[in-house]
């Protein structure tokens, strides 16, 4: 089978080429790196049936021949993390909401399979929790930015929709929680990266409010596993499905966790919303995914544990940190 994955040298689509170059498939990666790195796919470059082509996604011309030239199409590139969002409005929205168009509308074309991933930001200020895919959703004003990244990604959903119930074409729409594991950067505000990295070298670590909010996180390799699951699986056509991991943690006890697991001196440096992200932040309180449907369509099960996410990152950055000491 051959492959296109948009956005596939960030951290989730060059965990979904490994598994399906390893597989024996044909992998195309088409990526900008504004936020992914050539070295999630390097060791991938070189090898037969793997192609990476550094351009972007709304190069109409370039996406109309890949997707007329493969079986399958993951739609991963995106602008992706609160802190990009907050800085960078407009790119967020345009990278967003404009490369989804030009996915769809020539996976529309060449009837080709497609999966669009959107994320648990919908859910905006939901209270209803667990979150599921049914659930009414409401969200904060125009003027607070943070809701742009939820509301384009919310309006791919209605494209991906709207284009599976006039001429259904085979799409997928997938709900991302928080997935986390190796590769991942601290750089946009991702916070396992973060708070490992700050833990390795000692430093405090930054917990944007009380620490009382809660989170569930994914491990990307199960991630990875139900992605690859859904966009195989006609029950999942037209429909849009969470995938995570529904184990709750404050965050503060994540911090606690992540010092426990390194060893670490670390004090907890709490920094209000309006220092970290500027006046009027909202953030919800907790995000945890309804995976019934998942268990449902595609038998999902996640396998992996917070406390397996906190290992793997840790050994990643202190791989990392050594082999950079070694250099210096
Ligand atoms: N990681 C998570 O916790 C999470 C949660 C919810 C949703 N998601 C969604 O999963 C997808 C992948 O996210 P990720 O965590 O791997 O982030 P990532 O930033 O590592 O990956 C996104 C990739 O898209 C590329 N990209 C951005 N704009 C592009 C453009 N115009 N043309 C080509 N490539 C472009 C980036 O360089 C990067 O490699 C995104 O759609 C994101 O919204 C991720």
């Amino acid at each position: 089978m051959k492959y296109l994955i948009t956005g596939g040298a960030g951290f989730v689509g060059s965990h979904l080429a490994d598994k399906l170059h390893r597989e024996g498939h044909d992998i195309t990666v088409i990526d900008d790196l504004s936020t992914g790195r050539y070295s999630n796919v390097a060791h991938l470059e070189g090898q037969e049936r793997f192609q990476l082509i550094i351009d972007t996604v709304l190069n109409n011309t370039l996406m109309e021949r890949l997707i007329r030239d493969t079986d399958r199409v993951f739609h991963m590139a995106s602008a992706v993390g609160v802190k990009l969002i907050m800085e960078q409005p407009v790119k967020t929205i345009e990278t967003i909401f404009g490369g989804t168009e030009v996915v769809l509308k020539n996976c529309s074309r060449y009837r080709k399979r497609v999966l669009i991933p959107s994320t648990s930001e919908v859910y905006g200020k939901g209270v209803e929790v667990p979150f599921s895919e049914d659930n009414d959703i409401l969200k904060g004003s125009t003027s607070k930015h943070r809701w742009a990244y939820a509301c384009a990604k919310e309006l791919d959903e209605f494209l991906a929709l709207a284009h599976w119930k006039e001429t259904r074409l085979p799409v997928v729409v997938i709900r991302l929680f928080n997935t986390v594991g190796p590769r991942q950067t601290g750089q946009y505000g991702m916070v396992v990266p973060n708070f490992i990295k700050a833990a390795l070298q000692n430093q405090p670590i930054p917990i944007h409010g009380d620490g009382s909010q809660s989170r569930c996180f994914g491990h990307v390799l199960d991630v990875v596993e139900g992605l690859a699951k859904a966009i195989e699986t006609p029950d999942c056509f037209g429909q849009v499905m969470n995938l995570g991991n529904s184990e709750e943690v404050t965050i503060k006890e994540l911090a606690e966790r992540v010092v426990a697991a390194t060893g670490s001196s670390s004090k907890i440096d709490y920094i209000p919303y309006e220092v970290a992200y500027g006046e009027g932040f909202e953030d919800m309180q907790r995000r945890v995914p309804n995976l019934e449907k998942a268990k449902r369509l595609i038998g999902y099960q996640p396998t992996r544990t917070l406390d397996n996410i906190i290992t793997d990152v840790v050994n990643e950055f202190r791989a990392t940190l050594k082999s950079e000491s070694v250099k210096a």
